[in-house]
């Protein structure tokens, strides 16, 4: 059988997404073939891109993959290497491609794991067959890879995605296949939005109505707040400890990291309708409240007690217990405070702590949890609604509202992810026409994401050491389904993964139609893998939502 020739043999034309650093052709080598006769050498602590090597892409070519022994005619050689390490960190790697060897070496375990992404896109040039879960054809064939070196490490070790799982739920099935989507482009943090006024889906044992009452709505408004229109469907669910240990360990063997969100003070609506003690008694009548069945910024926050607080310590520790991430997030953002200028009890605190007025009374909330978790070796994150009243020590901050949060932040010697609404949140419509299924915000093509520069031009060089990465955020209220999440996030989020990954010319200067050569390659790889991404055309008939009301925002986005 004749190998199948992959990419141009002697030129480094590989399509891979995110850009690797260096990609260099050997001419002097030679091809490597991938069949049946091909062995897996896996190095100490390559374990995890072994198995992954056989279960992904050994499914999708019904190769064995063996232990490599003395009578394969190839070999994939997985090796951490503790010089890269020093020169690309740990998670960079070398690809090499020579003749009967393929070598991917790793500073660590996940350069090598990243390195193995690299290697599927490479051998899905011309055909994206091996990002299936099983072969198209009953025989297997032989597949061959050009000569070629190609040396890789990430820009940024943030390279996330935010899912907001209240609003719509998403089941753990999904969450898992997220995860894959994720790896696939070099992505490693899930951050999971776990708790909204719309609905809570992490079980706390002590507090089981959490779940059981805020883990669901009776209807949901459909399209933006504005629209007249209702779903009487329940909505709801929530994940077992099981399920997010899974999550968490799944997500794990592909090197990616699953930041919790626990919101609060405010976005807490369906916590208060659960344990009304939470809100602000004297206020309103609290055990009126249910789960909330629409959109927008909530009036209704915790109340800033000491019950409170102790409850959100017992929240805290049964979701520490779930997630190892040294990152926790506690929200922080849009929290109105009528309820505290009206309440005694809020004012009476004010008074107490002798702290400045509401905002000072939410820089002592999110303060205090900053030192619950330092003490257990964790950091609070939070939206940088945490600046005001005073950024409590130690704590990394979202920059949402454009990146001057995040500017603020870096200089004060705080770490930061820049996410800015006007660039990265993939709720937002991807094109100005009027078939854009449910559009809200403003227009964020794929060319707006690609010419995002999370590290902002204000910030010095040692200022912008504290720009962790960047990540989409992935709100859900007008995404019912994973279709239409698909839609929203892809093909965007290829971008941004090639954003946080890759060292890009500054946005003028960055090669919009050569990104678009390689996602020619790209959108096949999706088809593969069963991604309802937006056309580049626009929206299939079925992926447009006529009659439900959405909410553009007209001219260009403000400038970040
Ligand atoms: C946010 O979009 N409220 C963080």
């Amino acid at each position: 059988m004749h190998p199948h020739p992959v990419g141009h043999p002697g030129t480094p034309d590989h399509a891979v997404i995110p850009l690797p650093l260096r990609t260099e052709a050997l001419p002097d080598g030679d091809a490597f073939v991938l069949d049946a006769a091909t062995g897996l050498d896996a190095g100490p602590g390559t374990e995890d891109t072994a198995h992954w090597l056989r279960t992904t892409l050994g499914a999708a070519t019904a190769l064995p993959l063996p232990p490599h022994h003395d009578g394969c005619r190839g070999r994939i050689r997985l090796r951490t290497d503790p010089d890269l390490a020093r020169r690309l960190g740990p998670e960079g790697y070398r690809l090499t491609v020579d003749g009967s060897l393929l070598a991917i070496d790793g500073g660590g375990p996940a350069g090598v794991f990243w390195g193995a992404q690299t290697l599927r896109q490479l051998l899905a040039t011309d055909t994206a067959d091996v990002f299936r879960r099983a072969p198209t054809t009953p025989d297997t064939r032989a597949r061959s890879l050009p000569p070629l070196r190609i040396e890789d490490t990430p820009r940024f070790g943030w390279r996330g995605m935010m899912l907001d799982v209240a609003r719509h739920f998403t089941p753990k099935d999904g969450v898992l296949r997220w995860i894959d989507l994720l790896a696939a482009h070099k992505l490693n943090v899930l951050h999971l939005h776990l708790t909204d006024d719309q609905g809570w889906r992490v079980p706390i044992d002590r507090h089981p109505e959490l779940t059981r009452t805020g883990g669901w709505r009776a209807r949901t408004k459909l399209g933006h707040r504005a629209s007249p229109l209702w779903s009487d469907i329940p909505h709801g669910g929530h994940y077992t400890k099981d399920d997010l240990r899974e999550i968490v360990a799944y997500a794990a063997r592909h090197h990616i990291t699953v930041v919790p969100e626990v919101d609060i003070p405010g976005h807490s609506q369906a916590a208060i309708a659960a344990y009304p003690e939470l809100g602000n008694t004297d206020v309103i009548d609290t055990t009126s409240l249910s789960v909330w069945d629409t959109w927008g910024v909530n009036p209704n926050v915790l109340a800033p007690t000491d019950n409170a607080v102790r409850f959100y310590e017992e929240v805290l520790e049964e979701v520490l217990e779930l997630f190892p991430s040294r990152y926790v997030h506690l929200g922080g953002d849009e929290c109105p405070k009528d309820q505290w200028k009206a309440s005694d009890t809020a004012q009476k605190r004010i008074a107490e702590l002798g702290v400045d007025g509401e905002d000072g009374l939410q820089s002592w909330f999110l303060g205090h949890f900053a030192r619950w978790l330092a003490d257990r070796g964790r950091c609070l994150i939070g939206w940088d609604e945490i600046l005001e009243g005073g950024l409590p020590e130690g704590a990394a901050v979202s920059s949402w509202r454009g990146c001057a949060g995040g500017v603020a932040a870096a200089r004060a010697g705080h770490d930061v992810v820049m996410c800015p609404e006007q660039q990265v949140y993939l709720d937002h419509r991807q094109d100005a026409g009027a078939n854009e299924p449910v559009p809200i915000g403003f227009v964020r093509t794929l060319e707006d994401v690609y010419r995002f520069e999370p590290v902002p031009d204000a910030l010095t060089d040692a200022e912008a050491e504290r720009v962790l990465g960047t990540q989409a955020n992935v709100w859900t209220e007008v995404m019912d389904s994973q279709e239409r999440r698909d839609y929203q996030v892809f093909p965007r989020l290829v971008a941004l993964a090639e954003v946080a990954w890759s060292r890009l010319p500054a946005p003028p200067d960055r090669d919009y139609q050569e990104f678009t050569r390689r996602m020619t390659a790209h959108y096949p790889r999706l088809d593969a893998l069963g991604v309802a991404y937006r056309p580049p055309g626009g929206p299939h008939p079925w992926q447009k939502r006529p009659g439900l009301l959405g909410r553009p925002i007209d001219g260009p986005p403000p400038n970040v």
